[in-house]
């Protein structure tokens, strides 16, 4: 493909290159007929194949497809072999309608449950959101149908998306905002990337060399290419040097004029623009190998493992008393308008024209004798409404709520005001719950809701999360326990919105949104305030229980390259088969750098029959155990202890045990001349070189805890943050220059 490609390079003419540097149109790359160089179709996305009726056309419906459930669901199943299997349905839907590249998995980091977006997304921690875009990634273009991981990068909201510069320091940009996306493309290497509307520390992120140069080809090695989200060029020529191949949507001919002036210009080196070309031609050619379009994909085989991954992605919050699962002898009181018209999918560039979609009303009908009240499907208060709904669960043995936030209040393009349902559908889950004692609620929402108003008067609740269109059926099925609820939440449900550790900075005002609460974002911020959660991270019940025993390490002690594989137990102690998450987090014991309580590391899904014991095994390489220091720009190893929690939730820990790393990385000197006194005492070489200076300044000031008599305060503690050029200065030597004598040490060092 080498020689073709660059046989290619060597004919094209500059307008002919600049050209395929942007769309062809809305949704494919320029075809160079002259050449016999053919365009290269792209969908939405992410859930299901969303390929335009016209992809000459912007904004049109799309082609039937099978509309699966949505990112928020997907990693609540934790389930890595069952999203790889859903990626290859995807693109036999794919390569039947005819896209070569399937704009998603989208990833961005929950970092508010408010984000109107976070349906499409995965989890508020990287580990989850990596792995879990890695194992869809592997299945799509392991059939030859190429993927868009996306946004790229640090757009977690939705309001003034196209503008808002998110301002995120470096530590926490690399930990939480872009450590999911080195997973991805680290386990599943994919085809493009798409970089996002918003900027990133006042770079635009279609312009950000430092994201798409520095960071995604000199630190990670990506060898595909990156489109822009649809729009999101501001400059052309900027784009082009900072890494950005194909700008979307086209054609854009004054863009494509731009380049070309730019090159004869100058101002833009022809080796840019024939290395863009290069890695463009490079997955258009790889996805010419394998053919799209009229053929057909089996309807029915996708519906079916569409409703399978749905009931893989429930999550049981509450069965009082064993509510769950029903039995069918029940008369049921069936409440709510989804129960009927489900809200299945997202709103935006992710609605999927569904192939068919199941409504749970059906489904009960099969399963018990049922009534069913409407009771909601308004936002404003309709007491007429709840009234039948109460007439008819106060008849009932059991009231079964289908519960659904609208799409006017959660979708791409906005953001939600706040986390609670709606006033209707509250008022209407506590008259309900008044008049029967056993009310079920089940969700569908695309990321944490409030409950506070209503969760103790329910006996129990299932997270449906968009479950797509067959999660009618899967939710029956949970709720007559033809399938035992697996999943567990990717994202802490807090008690109320101001608890969340977003709450002061989110979205920011006007175009400036800040990342204050640093990396304790989700449960790292929860754990480290403090908060008690409605629903911790990892949470989730089973109509089955677990006992977790036998936890070995392979090494109390390992250096830098080494793996620590843990082995646990896990046994089914209930009666039912079921399936269980195990997670494991580290804790790191003592930093130079202030870390969260703990980080989840690494995670597996094991299924067992009643009363089955098996044993998992998980590897941690010393990366789990590292941190990214901004001061060396890159992770870091420190030696030292850490603790190995396993947990069927982050707030449910079964076993622990401590290892120990023996080597820390090693590190140039990141001492400079402004550095401080506490930065040379933290410099193990540092530390040596000034203390013969503080043992001077000791003596002239005092100082190790006695109160200094002229300034009535610990010297020591002062000089920490004191740059060592100042302290030098108030030495009263004047023989040389502080900053001579300072620049002196440091190329000693
Ligand atoms: C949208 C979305 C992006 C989508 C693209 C094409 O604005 O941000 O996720 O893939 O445009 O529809």
């Amino acid at each position: 493909m080498t020689d073709r490609i660059n046989e290619l390079l060597s004919e094209l003419t500059l307008e002919e290159k600049a050209g395929l540097l942007t769309g062809g149109s809305p949704w494919r790359t320029l075809n160079v007929d002259r050449l016999g160089l053919k365009s290269m179709v792209v969908s939405d996305g992410p859930h299901g194949v969303r390929l335009s009726e016209d992809i000459e056309t912007m904004i049109t419906q799309s082609l039937p497809a099978t509309c699966f459930p949505v990112a928020a669901a997907l990693a609540a199943s934790w389930d890595k072999a069952l999203l790889d299997e859903m990626g290859k349905a995807l693109a036999d839907e794919a390569i039947a309608l005819g896209s070569d590249i399937l704009l998603g998995p989208g990833m961005n980091i929950k970092r508010s449950p408010l984000c109107g977006r976070n349906f499409e997304y995965f989890s508020e921690d990287p580990v989850v959101a990596g792995e879990m875009a890695a194992a869809l990634v592997n299945g799509m273009q392991s059939k030859g149908v190429g993927t868009s991981v996306k946004h790229f990068a640090v757009n977690n909201q939705e309001t003034r998306r196209f503008t808002v510069d998110a301002d995120v320091d470096e530590r926490t940009l690399h930990e939480i905002y872009l450590e999911g996306f080195r997973i991805a493309i680290e386990q599943s290497d994919p085809w493009t990337i798409m970089c996002a509307y918003n900027s990133v520390n006042g770079d635009f992120c279609a312009e950000n060399h430092y994201l798409l140069t520095e960071v995604l080809r000199n630190q990670w090695g990506y060898e595909g290419f990156v489109m822009s989200d649809w729009g999101a060029v501001h400059d052309r020529v900027e784009a082009v040097k900072a890494g950005l191949e194909l700008e979307m949507p086209g054609p854009s001919p004054h863009r494509t004029q731009a380049v070309v002036d730019a090159v004869n210009a100058g101002d833009l080196d022809i080796a840019i623009v024939d290395e863009a070309v290069r890695r463009l031609l490079n997955i258009i050619f790889k996805a010419q190998e394998t053919p799209k379009g009229n053929t057909s994909f089996d309807i029915e085989k996708h519906h079916a493992l569409a409703r399978k991954i749905a009931g893989e992605c429930s999550v049981l919050l509450k069965n009082e008393g064993g509510l769950l699962p029903l039995s069918g002898d029940e008369q049921v009181a069936v409440i709510g308008s989804s129960a009927m018209n489900p809200v299945y999918q997202g709103g935006g560039s992710s609605h999927i024209n569904s192939t068919k979609v199941d409504n749970s009303l059906d489904f009960m009908r099969e399963q018990a004798e049922v009534q069913y009240a409407v009771g909601d499907g308004v936002v404003e208060l309709s007491q007429g409404k709840i009234d039948e709904a109460v007439t008819l669960a106060r008849a009932g043995d059991v009231a079964v709520m289908f519960i659904a936030l609208p799409a006017s209040v959660e979708s791409e393009g906005y953001d939600r005001p706040h986390m609670k349902l709606t006033e209707q559908q509250i008022a209407l889950i506590k008259a309900v719950a008044s008049a029967n004692a056993k009310t079920v609620v089940v969700l569908n929402n695309g990321s944490a809701v409030d409950m506070s108003d209503w969760i103790d008067d329910v006996q129990a609740v299932i997270e449906m999360w968009l479950p797509g269109q067959a999660g009618a059926g899967a939710a029956v099925d949970i709720l007559y326990g033809k399938v035992n609820p697996s999943g567990k939440i990717a994202e802490t449900f807090p008690l109320k919105l101001s608890d969340t550790p977003s709450f002061l900075s989110f979205p920011g005002s006007f175009d400036e949104v800040r990342y204050g609460e640093g990396i304790y974002v989700g449960y790292r911020g929860y754990e480290h305030m403090g908060r008690d959660v409605l629903f911790p991270f990892g949470f989730g019940l089973s109509y089955t229980t677990f006992e977790y025993s036998n936890l070995q390490v392979s090494t109390n002690e390992f250096g830098l390259d080494d793996t620590v594989t843990v082995t646990l137990d896990v046994t089914n102690t209930g009666d039912v088969a079921g399936k269980e998450v195990v997670q494991v987090y580290v804790r790191d014991l003592e930093s130079r750098l202030p870390r969260p309580y703990k980080e989840l590391k690494a995670f597996t899904k094991v299924a067992l029959s009643a009363g089955e014991t098996k044993q998992v095994t998980l590897d941690l390489s010393d990366h789990a155990f590292m941190y990214y220091d901004p001061a060396h720009h890159q992770w870091v190893a420190e030696a030292g202890e850490f603790e190995i929690l396993i947990g069927s939730s982050s707030a449910d820990i079964h076993l622990s045990a401590c290892v120990t790393l023996t080597a820390s990385s090693d590190l140039p000197s990141a001492l400079h001349l402004h550095s401080t006194i506490g930065d040379w005492l933290a410099d193990p070489k540092g530390a040596v070189a000034i203390a013969p200076i503080l043992e001077q300044m000791g003596q002239m000031f005092g100082g190790g805890g006695d109160d200094n008599e002229a300034l009535g305060m610990d010297m020591t503690a002062m000089f920490h943050d004191l740059p060592l050029p100042v302290i030098l200065g108030w030495s009263g030597n004047t023989e040389h220059s502080p900053q001579d004598m300072v620049n002196g040490m440091l190329a000693q060092l």
